[in-house]
């Protein structure tokens, strides 16, 4: 049943403070979100966009301890960042606030005090894994281990993100302090617990009953968690970087970082508005949060219990959880540094926001995991943006400008075709459309749906042609430009949610600053005599070059992480002193080079090893052309009994070093070395 809504609470997770954002923050959650929002705002709905950094746990800790600074620092320094990227991009937040700020510290305390006077916590104690030489507990990421459901091996203790599963870390095959890599000892240790059990009917039939309409991934996640029995979960932790556990006798304890994250929501808004009850506690407001699929349990049920437990306050309307981005075939990870930051896009492809913003629309992972590969970015910008969008404006810019000095010319009323009106009704109905599927979440179609206004217009002028009739009849391309412009004031609406740069860029050059999004499909959003501006490209192509240079980087990062992940083979067998010494390494010089015909691995080289001028045939090939070896000193094996290889004696062999892909490289002395010198 579909309410009538007075208000929208929108919320989008709050990222932690320990590391920038990258595209895949931006496609999962803050994009989607930011469609969503400025839509609302067009259709002028009184809505309120609440994120902040989330400040909190140990993500924070963890890299803090690794930098040998304290946590203050790093959620200072990386707030600051995450903060100014999303500005960057356009993400359009009522209030961009932190967890670690004094109203969202009472606010949580708040919360908890009020639960636990309600008697809706359970005090336990329990065994929780200890390091003795670190003198702490090591709740969630402080604990590595083995996934008992998957195998991975770098599971950690509060969930495995290879499988998604959310474990407790006593679940962990072969536990260890992620401080300092010891076997944790068990401790005992109280805390509070909320019964999620207790609330396992409610949620039952709130999800699977009341929200069918909730997105299948959503939904399916929901359902297997209930299937599986709700258990109650702790909500304090033992560490010292967190809010306090406010009741006595839990000196040392601090609120699960899950516990007070998304309370973070209600802080934001309190420190947005005095008036911030109504955008909580009335039900007439619609309440939806966009998250990324890791954090689909924690939106779902666990704060849904927790709202409920206090009992003053509503509950999501909707919670559009994306799935993941891949990034050219793999997953994103900060760890591996497998990621586009959006820091770093915005110093390679400056104004370029809105391109981005569009790429992650289009390909957006809404029902699957989708993959950001640097190619479709550049066709998307080169095929779809230069090509349709930016053509389009341009088109009708430059005509404009051309035809009448930048004056929009008075329609003739004859001159008006059963084409003109059928283009005004069929942008009536992608209105339609648009409003349809950003109202049900569906970003990509609702894009789509934008972009054939674009098309429309483009078919339009290419049926016409204004130019072939500006002399013989120029009344009927009064009409045509007039319709044309009018389609461009419709697209500077329609695109302000998706992509408001250019949205804005369009207005300016209509010379228009109103925003309406019921103007898009209007005849007569733009008044004859009406002045606009020149013209300026709102796009531009993306060279080859542009993407290699992207794809180059990601191939640095594979290999730096290849070298830092591969494995030296196991020690060979013990030899004596005496074996060894029978080994004659020398330096050598390659003065000659070429290619052993038909192989392809095999080159011929001639090497002055001091002793005498040798061949030596070495498996070099691939990895070397002949003219860039000669002149190379070498390290050779000169007493290596000689072999036949394709005909020719080779007298020696060079050393190389075998890098973790397969690939080879000379084993060189630091400084010249006589031809001849020993190794030893
Ligand atoms: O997954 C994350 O990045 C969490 N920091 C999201 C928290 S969302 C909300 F609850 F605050
Ligand atoms: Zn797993």
């Amino acid at each position: 049943m579909s309410k009538n809504f007075k208000r929208y609470t929108v919320t989008a997770a709050l990222p932690y403070a320990n590391g920038p954002v990258h595209i895949g923050h931006l496609a999962g959650v803050y994009i989607p979100a930011d469609i969503y929002v400025r839509y609302l705002r067009l259709q002028k709905k009184d809505v309120i966009y609440v994120c902040g950094s989330d400040e909190h746990g140990v993500p924070i800790t963890l890299k803090a301890q690794k930098e040998g600074v304290t946590p203050q620092e790093i959620v200072d320094r990386y707030n600051k960042i995450i903060k100014d990227s999303f500005k960057d991009f356009g993400i359009s937040f009522d209030i961009y606030s932190r967890t670690s700020s004094k109203t969202h510290a009472e606010t949580s305390s708040e919360f908890f005090r009020k639960l636990y006077d309600k008697n809706e916590f359970i005090e336990k104690t329990s065994e929780q894994f200890y390091d003795a030489d670190a003198k702490q507990f090591l709740a969630d990421r402080y604990i590595t281990g083995t996934c008992p459901h998957c195998g991975n091996d770098k599971a950690y203790g509060d969930q495995c993100e290879a499988c998604g599963t959310s474990l407790n870390a006593t679940d962990l095959i072969n536990p260890k302090s992620a401080v300092t890599g010891n076997t944790p000892s068990l401790k005992e240790t109280n805390h509070w617990f909320l019964p999620l059990d207790k609330y396992q009917p409610f949620l039952q039939k709130w999800i699977l009953e009341d929200h069918k309409e909730w997105k299948p991934n959503v939904y399916g996640q929901c359902k297997s968690w209930l299937d599986l029995g709700l258990q109650p979960r702790a909500v304090s932790r033992d560490l010292d970087w967190g809010v306090p556990v406010p009741v006595k006798g839990a000196e040392g304890k601090v609120l699960y970082v899950w516990f007070d994250a998304p309370i973070g929501y209600i802080s934001a808004t309190k420190e947005l508005t005095t008036d911030w009850e109504k955008y909580w506690k009335s039900d007439d407001t619609k309440l939806v949060h966009f998250i990324g699929k890791d954090n689909i349990v924690f939106h779902c049920i666990v704060f849904p219990a927790m709202l409920k437990a206090e009992g003053s306050y509503i509950l999501p309307d909707n919670v559009p959880a994306n799935e993941f981005l891949n990034l050219e075939g793999d997953k994103i990870s900060t760890s591996r540094n497998w990621a586009v930051w959006l820091h770093e896009y915005l110093l390679d492809f400056p104004e370029k926001q809105d391109v981005l913003r569009y790429v992650l629309t289009a390909n957006a992972p809404e029902t699957k995991d989708n993959d950001f590969t640097w190619k479709d970015f550049q066709d998307r910008n080169n095929n779809e943006l230069v090509a349709i969008l930016g053509n389009f404006v341009n088109r009708v810019v430059v005509l404009t400008n051309k035809y009448y000095n930048g004056i929009i010319p008075e329609p003739e009323p004859q001159e008006f075709l059963a084409i003109d009106k059928s283009i005004n009704d069929d942008i009536v109905q992608i209105k339609e459309k648009i409003e349809k599927n950003i109202e049900t979440y569906h970003f990509r179609e609702a894009l789509k749906e934008a972009m054939n206004i674009a098309r429309i217009g483009n078919k339009y002028l290419t049926e016409c042609e204004p130019w072939k009739i500006i002399n013989t009849n120029p009344d009927r391309v009064k009409n045509i430009m007039y319709l044309s412009l009018q389609i461009t004031a419709s697209l500077s609406q329609a695109f302000e949610p998706f992509l408001p740069f250019t949205s804005k860029r369009i207005r300016e050059m209509l010379n228009i600053t109103d925003v309406n999004w019921n103007n898009i499909g209007k005849c007569n959003i733009l008044k004859p005599l009406h002045k606009i501006n020149s013209p300026s490209l709102l796009f531009s192509k993306i060279e080859d070059v542009e993407i290699e240079a992207q794809i180059n980087k990601l191939m640095e990062t594979k290999k730096t992480n290849s070298l830092s992940q591969t494995k030296a083979k196991p020690q060979k067998e013990n030899i004596s002193f005496d074996d060894f010494s029978k080994i004659d390494i020398r330096v050598g010089t390659i003065l000659e080079a070429e290619n052993v015909p038909k192989t392809k691995k095999l080159m011929k080289l001639t090497i002055d090893i001091g002793i005498d001028k040798r061949t030596v045939v070495s498996g070099i090939a691939e990895y070397f052309k002949p003219e860039d070896v000669v002149g190379k000193q070498v390290s050779v094996l000169v007493n290596l009994a000689p072999r036949n290889l394709k005909g020719i004696e080779s007298q020696g062999m060079i050393l190389m070093a075998e890098n973790a892909d397969g690939s080879l490289s000379f084993v060189q002395p630091t400084i010249k070395v006589f031809n001849g010198g020993e190794i030893k």
